[in-house]
């Protein structure tokens, strides 16, 4: 028996690494043919509908990431969240015509034990590709680690990311009063506040973010999820009230372009007099983690407490444009720049532009 129903399914490898922020991801990927293997028992093929974007991926084409993830493997296709349909099965778990959830990534076909793959709740959400999003991260940090509640005041750096989007919306379904989040353009702080529904928006590129945080939330902020680190870190330990939470995601601020914001300074008097709870954290998307995650999801969604546009493409040839997710953006036309997906079986080799860790040396 072969696993592959499809003539011909085709899959994106990694041919080169990149070498730096000049290096387009686009020109390390080729197009290749999948081989066809037998399926084994307990097996399933899955047709691929719909793949992610994330600006991780672009990271992980350098030979060293820097990352707490290996790199890519030359040779092997790019893994990555993807959404298909169970075209064939050896497993008892998995029927044929199961709706699944999985990490192979950029394949028009996908083969594995049944493990390998989660049906999706579909009953939950909109549409099959809304469970492709950084949420499970965003959930995590928001909840788990920082324990928004009730009354607390957010700020949110890289608010208009992938996972800022989603940790400022999960702040003010689960109760916060005041969300604010930051962004590098006018447009981005008139889309968290018009349309992700946050209460103020920072241009930290307009004037000092310490100052803002004082106009906007003068009575301190009593959660701070970071997604950016270097002078918002800072400013955020100057806003913040007694005894504020810090969750750390990431620090894109050192991420790109070989920026140094990875390494803010902590004002430690400061830090000790208001008793601030530091926290960095990482997410191992755990079943556990990943099923909290898509029931609040979607109830949140059916409520309208969280929205989660999903801007996707067939056909994507746009010029290169920093970062990743705004490329993709720009080649669609999208108003998003919180998730991107890609409809499968066209593989989006034309969107592997500049991701978020165009790390000059990288
Ligand atoms: N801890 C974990 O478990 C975990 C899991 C997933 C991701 N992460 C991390 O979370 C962070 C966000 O990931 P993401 O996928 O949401 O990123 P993303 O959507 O790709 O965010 C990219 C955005 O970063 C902003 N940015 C770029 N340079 C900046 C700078 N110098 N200062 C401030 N903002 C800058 C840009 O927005 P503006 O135009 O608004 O500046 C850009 O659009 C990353 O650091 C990632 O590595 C952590």
């Amino acid at each position: 028996m072969t696993s592959f129903l499809t003539t011909n399914p085709r899959e994106i490898v990694l041919a080169s690494y990149r070498t730096g922020a000049g290096t387009l991801p686009s020109t390390c990927v080729h197009l290749q043919n999948q081989n066809q293997v037998p399926l084994q028992p307990g097996q399933v093929a899955v047709r691929n509908e719909f793949m992610q974007l994330t600006a991780v991926m672009a990271d992980l084409m350098h030979e060293t990431p820097g990352l707490p993830m290996p790199a890519y493997p030359l040779g092997e296709p790019l893994w990555g969240g993807a959404v298909g349909t169970v075209i064939e099965s050896t497993s008892a778990d998995l029927a044929v015509g199961t709706v699944v959830q999985h990490m192979k990534g950029w394949q028009e076909e996908s083969t594995d034990d049944a493990s390998a793959f989660y049906p999706v709740p579909l009953e939950y959400l909109p549409g099959r590709e809304y469970v492709l999003n950084q949420g499970v991260t965003a959930y995590h940090g928001m909840v788990d680690v920082a324990g928004v509640r009730e009354g607390d005041v957010v700020f949110v750096s890289g608010a208009a990311g992938g996972v800022g989007s989603l940790a400022g919306q999960i702040a003010k379904a689960r109760g916060a009063a005041k969300v604010i989040g930051s962004a590098g353009s006018a447009e981005k702080v008139r889309y968290l506040v018009d349309e992700l529904g946050f209460d103020a928006g920072i241009n930290y590129k307009d004037s000092s973010v310490e100052e803002q945080l004082a106009e906007l939330a003068p009575e301190g902020i009593s959660v701070f999820f970071d997604t950016v680190g270097g002078t918002q870190f800072e400013a955020a330990v100057q806003a913040a009230a007694p005894g504020a939470r810090f969750a750390l995601c990431g620090a894109l601020a050192g991420q790109i372009n070989g920026g140094n914001g990875g390494h803010p300074r902590l004002d430690v008097m400061s830090a000790i007099v208001k008793q601030l709870v530091i926290l960095p954290f990482s997410t191992h998307h755990t079943p556990d983690q990943l099923a909290v995650w898509v029931s609040h999801y979607g109830q949140w969604l059916a409520e309208v407490k969280i929205v989660f546009p999903t801007p996707s493409s067939t056909a994507v040839s746009t010029p290169p444009l920093t970062p990743w997710t705004d490329s993709f953006r720009a080649g669609t036309g999208a108003t998003s720049w919180s998730a991107c997906t890609h409809e499968a079986p066209d593989p989006p080799a034309d969107c592997l532009l500049h991701g978020a860790a165009d790390r000059g040396a990288g």
